[in-house]
């Protein structure tokens, strides 16, 4: 349920009409480290370049719990929620990409066309991503800062109009959001930044949300062999489901060895480290071939320290890559990939494990956290 609110601004005699604004119910997180929240929340109407999108669905991804634990900044408080589908309500001035009754993905790459990598023909690395000027608040008046520049654990939320991306409206809301962060991630760190080939040997390491996407992606770009490797048993069983030939629990055996065992002693073309931690990124390094590609689409901490001689960066050769977003270019890849989808060639669904109503939020995260899930998905 929402409703608007119209707002009239008395002042030296004269009465402004202020935009109206959407008083919605949305996730919230009000302090480091608390059980996140769900409050009234205050969305404005769009403004110039704005658009107002009614949310239908949210995925709850590993960096929401980041934001509300401070490990990305401390601009408390936080309008949590980023990996969302919907449909657009209504545009602000200048608008023309999109239009009311849209069926849009929402994404964090919103690109400007002007800062270095867009003047380069290369957007899918643009630095001055465009979000929405206007600032949601609670209900008495403070301002949020929204997630990655969206806040779509909402009813509402008022974005940038480039940040969405019309696509299929055949495809369910609940699969499509996904595109919007962590599979995304996952697909374009293995069909972007790799990129992987046809015929190559992919490992990858961590099979959460992001991984299986990682093992999902190499499928479809024609990987002859793809090595999952997780500490937990359940996420090998969904690695398996998406694609992966063979699978490694490296609490029972050591990753590299067996990534070398199953590439005939040589290592995988491409390794995947889709955890992002000092120990997992070793492995990638070492259980790559000569020449190989390594790729770290896991989130590593301020505090992780690698130390090695860098004599073995020379010897080995090859790339060390990150991938930021999987690369990706919404406005080529969200609707390419829905249309795969769609024909039945990449089984997003199996992505949503769970669909939640938004006062679930807090009890997902634990899910996560016990790792029960691939993505809980808030619809609405
Ligand atoms: N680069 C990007 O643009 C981008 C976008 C979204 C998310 N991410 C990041 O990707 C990472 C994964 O996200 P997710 O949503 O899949 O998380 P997740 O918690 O669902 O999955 C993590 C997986 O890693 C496994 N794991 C943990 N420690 C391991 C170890 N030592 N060895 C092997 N496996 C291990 C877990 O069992 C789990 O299956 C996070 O760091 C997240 O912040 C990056
Ligand atoms: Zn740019
Ligand atoms: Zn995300």
């Amino acid at each position: 349920m929402s409703q608007g609110i119209a707002v009239v601004v008395r002042g030296a005699g004269i009465e402004h009409d202020r935009p109206m604004s959407h008083e919605v119910r949305a996730v919230v997180s009000l302090a480091q480290g608390e059980p996140v929240r769900v409050e009234t929340v205050l969305v404005p109407d769009p403004g110039p370049g704005e658009a107002l999108v009614r949310v239908q669905a949210c995925g709850v991804c590993h960096t929401d719990l980041h934001y509300r634990d401070g490990g990305i900044n401390d601009q408390f408080p936080f309008l949590l929620g980023h990996e969302a589908a919907g449909i657009v309500e209504s545009v602000g001035d200048g608008v023309t990409d999109v239009a009311a009754g849209d069926f849009v993905v929402l994404n964090w790459r919103a690109v400007c066309g002007r800062c270095r990598a867009c003047l380069r023909g290369r957007p899918w690395y643009c630095f001055v991503t465009h979000n929405a000027e206007q600032r949601m608040t609670l209900a008495d008046g403070t301002e949020l800062s929204p997630a990655l520049g969206i806040g779509a654990f909402a009813e509402k939320t008022l974005v940038h109009a480039g940040q969405c991306t019309k696509v299929d409206p055949g495809v369910r809301p609940e699969v499509a959001g996904l595109l919007g962060c962590g599979v995304m991630a996952g697909l374009g760190a293995a069909i972007n930044t790799a990129p992987v080939r046809r015929g190559d040997s992919v490992a990858v390491i961590g099979c959460g949300g992001v991984g299986c996407a990682a093992i999902a992606g190499s499928r479809l770009a024609g990987a002859s062999r793809i090595i999952a490797v997780d500490i937990d048993d359940r996420k090998l069983a969904a690695a398996r489901e998406l694609g992966a030939t063979d699978t490694v629990n490296s609490r029972s055996r050591d990753a590299v060895e067996a990534i070398r065992e199953l590439t005939g002693g040589n290592g995988a073309d491409v390794v995947i480290d889709a955890v992002g931690r000092p120990e997992t990124y070793r492995q990638a390094f070492h259980g790559r071939d000569l020449a190989g590609t390594v790729v770290l689409v896991g989130v590593p901490t301020p505090e992780m320290r690698l130390e090695m001689p860098l004599l073995d960066f020379f010897a080995r050769g090859g790339a060390l890559k990150s991938s930021w977003y999987g690369d990706c270019l919404p406005s080529r890849d969200f609707p390419m990939l829905v249309d795969l989808h769609l024909q039945g060639r990449l089984p997003l669904e199996k992505f949503v494990t769970d669909t939640i109503a938004l006062d679930q939020v807090e009890d997902a995260f634990a899910a996560m956290s016990r790792g029960d899930v691939l993505r809980s998905v808030v619809v609405f």
